[in-house]
């Protein structure tokens, strides 16, 4: 599969330089042609770099691995000269090039509160969505480090790691699936575009909680004992 990837920090690499081992092809776009240039290398298999927009074009699939701050500027760049891109359906404007393409969205809008995290933003995935009309977006990978994703093994006491996914389109939320299954993962669909809200929130609550040195996964029992309650004699 063709991956654009918009951003050269350390989910660019992380995510990249797994989907590019598993065989996909990718092109990688950022500011500046060298750092756009030093990640492609480090990812290796053929991977090459590009600028932004030209990086949107490329991908069937396009991650979105910037600072929240950098979205509305990058989904700006990403159109380049559009005027090469299909009419809206209203027929004013042409489509945004993301329309009817797969963009995954991996950020977090993290503000520093009080020792902890809260949200600069509720609902980036949204945005996107809104931004970039007619564009499938999936929000994903964006609860844990890039070190995580990076390693070659996820596996944690026996199981791999479940990855959240949010989306509306069902095809888009099944490419991603696969290409969580690719890096060894265990997809979940965790509900449409209007959860991700959520999946930014526990993510900003979670790192908050590591962060503060708690074992999270302590907190929550297994699936059998959820709703575990004492049958009465
Ligand atoms: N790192 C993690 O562990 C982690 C985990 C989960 C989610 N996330 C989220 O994933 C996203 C990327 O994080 P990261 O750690 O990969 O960040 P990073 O290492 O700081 O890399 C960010 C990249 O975005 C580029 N960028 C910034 N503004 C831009 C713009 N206007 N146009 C084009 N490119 C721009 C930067 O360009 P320059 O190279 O020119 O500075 C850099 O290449 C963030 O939203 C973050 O919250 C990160």
């Amino acid at each position: 599969m063709r991956i654009g990837i918009i951003g050269a920090g350390q989910m660019a690499r992380a995510l990249g330089g797994g989907w590019a081992a598993a065989g996909h092809e990718i092109a990688l776009g950022a500011r500046t042609s060298t750092r756009a240039g030093e990640t492609a290398a480090a990812i290796g298999h053929g991977a090459r770099a590009v600028t932004v927009a030209q990086a949107a074009r490329f991908g069937e699939v396009t991650l979105l691995a910037v600072p929240v701050d950098a979205l509305a500027d990058v989904l700006r760049t990403a159109n380049g000269d559009n005027a090469e891109l299909p009419r809206a359906a209203d027929g004013n404007r042409p489509a945004h090039i993301f329309a009817g393409r797969t963009v995954i969205d991996c950020t977090n809008a993290f503000a520093p509160d009080n020792g902890g995290f809260t949200l600069s933003e509720p609902a980036v995935a949204e945005r996107i969505a809104e931004t970039a009309p007619g564009a499938r977006v999936v929000k994903a990978f964006n609860l844990l480090a890039a070190e995580v994703w990076a390693c070659s093994d996820r596996v944690f006491e026996g199981r791999a790691l479940t990855v959240p996914l949010c989306g509306d389109d069902a095809d888009a939320v099944a490419t991603v699936g696969g290409l969580a299954e690719d890096l060894k993962l265990r997809p979940v669909h965790a509900g449409g575009l209007r959860q991700a809200r959520y999946l930014e929130a526990a993510s900003a609550f979670v790192v908050g909680l590591w962060f503060a040195g708690h074992d999270v996964r302590a907190m929550l029992p297994p699936l059998e004992s959820a709703f575990a309650i004492p049958d009465a004699e």
